[in-house]
């Protein structure tokens, strides 16, 4: 089968290329899933697990992207609730051959059914931003109708699915990001349902006022300046680096998305019943994916690899 790899961790980017690998093994509790879609985030060339196993033992070559939608193919044995033949979303273990690929193996409750109406390359757009969205607001930042929630970012992946979960949820929205950005994010926020944009390169952030929630995707200077922003009993959530400042009376959270096939199922409901809408960028052929990792070359939205034709 093809597949994307890359051979070396010093080439980086220069060492991948479009390559012939065997066919995945189904192990214990593995389903094998002909990819029609695939998702991939950027800085992944710089995670460990894309380099080696959980033991640390060099995996390469190894294939990148961690999210999938398409048809499964085959099961291991012990998997359940899901058949040869349906099509199925979700996210690939982080330190196993990934979804730029004809075929992976992926663990059976890493993945849920997909509805028919769905496309694939819609859903390949939802895994990490549509379960990184969920656990930031309700599961961590325990957002509740009613309150005000602080959305950095809100025009990017998780962002913008982040907005639409908390409007849906009955929370007040403030959205920040670059108003004259790769997104255009004062225009994309409000598009998606934010009450209020801040323009993080010519507004005030300290002029939003307090929040319930401050939800960070961007790190640095922005997170620091956030702890000020939760109100008492609040909660301070990144998903880029554990919060060095926290707030004074709150929480102050950091995690990294888990697998979760329920939620996923929830989540495809709402995109099939057109009450989320993930965000796609352009969609490439599997041969163009290391063009589409390269730095400086992403459209606004979320580049979908499409590996196989429906
Ligand atoms: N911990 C986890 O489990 C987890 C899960 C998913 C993602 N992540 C991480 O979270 C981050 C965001 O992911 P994403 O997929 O949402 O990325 P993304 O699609 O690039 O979105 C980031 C958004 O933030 C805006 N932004 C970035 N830096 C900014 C700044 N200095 N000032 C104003 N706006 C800024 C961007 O604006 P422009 O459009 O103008 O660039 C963009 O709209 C990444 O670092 C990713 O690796 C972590």
């Amino acid at each position: 089968m093809q597949a994307i790899t890359v051979r070396n961790r010093d080439a980086g980017l220069a060492g991948m290329s479009l390559t012939d690998m065997p066919y995945p093994h189904a192990a214990e509790n593995d389903v094998i899933v002909r990819v029609h879609a695939a998702g991939f985030t950027p800085g992944e060339l710089d995670w460990p697990a894309t380099w080696t196993d959980r033991a640390g033992r060099d995996r390469t070559p190894s294939v990148p992207g961690h999210e999938l939608s398409g048809v499964v193919a085959e099961l291991g044995y012990g998997t359940t609730g899901l058949s040869v033949g349906q099509r199925v979303f979700g996210l690939a273990d982080w330190a196993r051959n990934g979804t730029l690929a004809e075929y992976t193996a992926v663990e059976a409750r890493n993945l849920a059914p997909l509805p028919a109406d769905v496309d694939h390359t819609v859903a390949a757009a939802l895994p990490i931003s549509g379960l990184t969205a969920w656990q930031g607001l309700f599961d961590h930042g325990r957002l509740t109708t009613g309150q005000t929630v602080l959305i950095h970012g809100a025009a990017g992946g998780v962002g913008s699915i982040a907005v639409q979960l908390a409007r849906e949820a009955g929370a007040r929205v403030i959205g920040t990001g670059r108003a004259a950005g790769r997104a255009a994010g004062r225009d994309r926020a409000l598009a998606l349902g934010v009450d209020t944009f801040i323009d993080l390169q010519t507004d005030k952030l300290e002029d939003a006022g307090e929040a319930d929630l401050v939800f960070d995707v961007i790190g640095g200077d922005i997170l620091d300046r956030s702890a000020a922003l939760v109100r008492p009993g609040g909660t301070l959530v990144s998903i880029v680096l554990p919060p060095k400042v926290r707030p004074k009376d709150g929480r102050a959270i950091f995690f990294v998305v888990e697998p979760d096939r329920a939620r996923l199922a929830d989540l495809a409901a709402r995109v099939r019943d057109g009450r989320l809408k993930p965000v796609v960028g352009a969609v490439r052929p599997l041969a163009e994916a290391p063009s589409a990792f390269a730095p400086g070359t992403r459209a606004p939205g979320k580049t979908i690899i499409r590996v196989t034709e429906d």
